[in-house]
């Protein structure tokens, strides 16, 4: 998965807020991770790798394969590219 890059002090950030804190933009399992186990976050939200991987915990849980997202469909107005993603296993319709 492409992961973001922006100029950002996560720790500063962290450090200037007392409450429970959620990372989100371009991570992935591993730089969730990261970010938890740094203490720069205290929990993570997932946008395009949930739209495209229905069954996202369950495929990082297991170490499998993620979907691509189709940027084509975002925002296309239809579930098409929202409910339609197959699970681990389940070929694409
Ligand atoms: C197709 C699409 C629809 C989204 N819809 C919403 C939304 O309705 N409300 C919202 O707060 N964020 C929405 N987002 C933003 C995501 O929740 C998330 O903040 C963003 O994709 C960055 O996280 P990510 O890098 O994990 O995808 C949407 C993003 C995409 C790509």
């Amino acid at each position: 998965m492409m992961s973001k890059s922006v100029n950002v002090d996560y720790r500063a950030l962290r450090d200037s807020y007392n409450g429970l804190y959620m990372a989100n933009c371009g991570y992935d399992k591993a730089r969730a991770n990261q970010s938890l186990s740094n203490g720069d976050s205290d929990l993570v939200a997932f946008g395009v790798p949930f739209l495209a991987n229905p069954d996202l915990v369950y495929r990082y849980q297991q170490n499998l394969a993620l979907n691509d997202a189709d940027s084509d469909t975002f925002y296309g107005g239809t579930e098409h590219g929202y409910t339609d993603y197959p699970f681990f296993g389940q070929k694409m319709t």
